[in-house]
């Protein structure tokens, strides 16, 4: 799956990344989120550090080779917990831990953790510092978090958790330029109805030149996540629009923010390279529709891209339904003109 040739570094990688979506990047979502690029940085949905270290659910770390670059998040507030989960991410062989201090939704929030934590930056400081400690030299610790919480002033409380979170030993941040609301929004209105606010995470990479800086939240296009780019951030991280159009976020990604020679990969070319994935993934007892919900998108703005989802979303879920789902769905999508 993966180009041998390319030395995967998920420092490079990061100048743009799948942000980490629940029950959305799994493993399925990446591998085929990888086929559109060899380089960007994807990331696992959030796992709780709780669920690996008193669980024992290490199932939850399983990842293919293959689609590395991918860095592990998990969400936590215990630092001897996190340094545990953090350990047993890095044996599983990912080579980023990210620490998840932006997520609102009540279930996180009743385990004081996720963007409840922008209101403890020395606890952060704390687990991340126990997180670094347990893992090899090689392993790198991040934080993705939110420009506030509730009624915090973000121009007082990012630098002060951004200060904490460096003094702690991290250098690489993605920030989600919103506050998160803890009390009377979804966890999807508070992706939408707090404001963003892009020049302040413009601001704070001014500020803390030393460490790299992603933007997330709202970036809908390649040019979009360029034009941050070439304003001096560090990388671009991209949810919704990457799951919802992947081959127009990640097809030319390679090409134009990471300078590799083309051909853009095409949804085509996606398609053709999940197939063999498929038949695996069926042949060994999966169902078809777990890996084809996440190839909805593909076509997005091509004609015959209703006739294609309608095509996967209703054959798919059927017992026994395999490639041939895919290819006769294919078949829908008008070919692109020569
Ligand atoms: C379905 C879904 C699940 C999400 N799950 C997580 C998560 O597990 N961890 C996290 O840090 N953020 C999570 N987020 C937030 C995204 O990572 C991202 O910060 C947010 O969607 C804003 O970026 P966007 O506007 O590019 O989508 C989730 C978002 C969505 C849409």
């Amino acid at each position: 799956m993966a180009d041998k040739n390319i030395e995967y570094n998920v420092l490079n990688a990061s100048r743009l990344s799948v942000a980490p979506m629940m029950d959305w990047t799994d493993r399925h979502c990446r591998a085929l989120h990888r086929q559109l690029s060899r380089v960007a940085l994807l990331y696992t949905e959030m796992v709780t550090a709780a669920a690996l270290v008193r669980g024992g659910a290490t199932h939850l770390l399983d990842h293919d080779p293959g689609e590395h670059p991918v860095a592990l998040q998990l969400g936590g507030a215990d630092p001897q917990e996190l340094a545990q989960a953090a350990r047993m991410g890095a044996e599983a062989g990912y080579s980023e831990v990210n620490l998840n201090v932006g997520c609102p939704s009540d279930r996180v929030q009743s385990g004081t953790f996720g963007a409840v934590l922008m209101t403890r930056p020395g606890l952060v400081a704390d687990c991340l510092a126990a997180m670094a400690a347990a893992v090899p030299a090689g392993v790198e610790i991040t934080v993705k978090c939110r420009i506030g919480v509730d009624d915090q002033v973000p121009q007082e409380i990012l630098p002060d958790v951004l200060e904490r979170i460096r003094a702690a030993g991290v250098r690489r941040v993605a920030i989600h330029a919103r506050k998160a609301w803890l009390q009377g929004l979804s966890p999807k209105e508070n992706r939408e109805i707090p404001p963003l606010d892009y020049p302040l995470v413009h601001a704070m990479k001014a500020a803390f030149p030393d460490l790299h800086v992603s933007l997330n939240g709202g970036i809908d296009s390649l040019d979009a996540a360029l034009e941050h780019l070439d304003a001096g951030l560090d990388g671009v991280m991209i949810g919704r629009a990457a799951y919802h159009t992947p081959t127009e976020i990640l097809g030319a990604a390679d090409r134009r923010v990471f300078g590799r020679p083309g051909p853009d990969r095409t949804a085509e070319d996606a398609v053709a390279a999940m197939l063999p994935y498929i038949e695996r993934h069926v042949s060994g007892g999966g169902r078809l529709h777990q890996v084809t919900r996440h190839m909805l998108g593909l076509f997005a703005g091509r004609p015959g891209a209703r006739a294609w989802r309608r095509r996967l979303s209703e054959a798919a879920h059927r017992p026994g339904a395999g490639p041939e789902v895919v290819e006769t769905a294919l078949s829908e999508v008008v070919p692109r003109a020569a």
